[in-house]
């Protein structure tokens, strides 16, 4: 078996950037292991993420916050081993980023450790130094809006973000601020179509939504969603790709070439 091709085009943010410029959509999935890491791979995902979706999708956990900086090194670690092409994105989990000293620890660790590329963060005030921080010290990051799960036991539930006027116009400030602040990718989760749109339009960094409508730059979604292994019921901007394929590889490939056709999301899997 082939572990290495010099001839792979590794992935970075400046290609994201070139991708966003260019008008060609990104695609991405999550992945939590070397096996799946290599399918998406293969499958031309741009970027990979180790979500600390995998609290709840791999360790059967109820929500994302008793995912660990060393769950997240781990499986990182798995990824990067399957991955030759992919920009490989790690989550700082719930409260590893509360501090400067810790955030920058951590982000180091996922990267040292791990072989992250670029570390994602959820959304809240503190987090506009973090990520001028992050940046500071050469560090990708990905700033995650809209419906950030680390904070559901604040919110309540899992509900779309941003549908009345003041949300709206607070979360186009926050991610124009986060780009201030040296994010270099935007991911919306769960925002109105119309909204995404407008963020996308004046960003000038790559917006990937999740539950964002078709009018970003580019998309991700859990792969236990989309090859419906997930626990519980299924997310209304998720879809189910195994159900006509039939199998791993082709699911995945099927995601990519409708993500890169901007066949995926119609308005079904988007709100408005
Ligand atoms: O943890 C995760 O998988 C994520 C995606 C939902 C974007 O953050």
């Amino acid at each position: 078996m082939s572990q290495h091709h010099q001839d792979v085009q590794k992935i970075t943010v400046q290609t994201l950037k070139t991708m966003k410029a260019a008008g060609q959509p990104i695609a991405s999935l999550t992945a939590y292991d070397a096996a799946f890491a290599r399918v998406l791979d293969a499958a031309g995902c741009d970027f990979i993420l180790v979500g600390d979706s995998l609290g709840m999708v791999v360790q059967g956990q109820a929500t994302t916050i008793p995912v660990t900086v060393d769950d997240i090194i781990y499986h990182t670690r798995l990824v990067a081993r399957g991955t030759q092409r992919a920009l490989l994105m790690a989550d700082m989990p719930f409260m590893s980023y509360s501090s400067a000293t810790d955030c920058l620890r951590n982000a180091a660790r996922l990267m040292k450790e791990g072989g992250a590329e670029i570390v994602k963060l959820e959304w809240g005030e503190l987090q506009l130094d973090m990520v001028y921080r992050l940046t500071e010290c050469g560090i990708p990051v990905c700033a995650h809006l809209g419906l950030t799960p680390q904070a559901i036991l604040k919110m309540g539930s899992y509900r779309v973000q941003g549908r009345e006027q003041a949300t709206a116009q607070k979360m186009i400030e926050d991610a124009r601020a986060l780009e201030e602040a040296g994010a270099d990718v935007l991911l919306l989760e769960c925002v109105p179509m119309e909204l995404a749109k407008e963020i996308t339009q004046h960003a000038k960094v790559p917006v990937i939504g999740i539950g964002a409508g078709p009018d970003v730059d580019g998309q991700i979604l859990v792969l236990y969603d989309v090859l419906d292994i997930a626990p519980g019921k299924r997310t209304r901007f998720s879809r189910n790709y195994i159900e006509h394929t039939g199998s791993i590889h082709k699911a995945v490939a099927q995601y990519v070439a409708d993500v890169r056709e901007r066949r995926f999301p119609t308005p079904e899997y988007a709100f408005t």
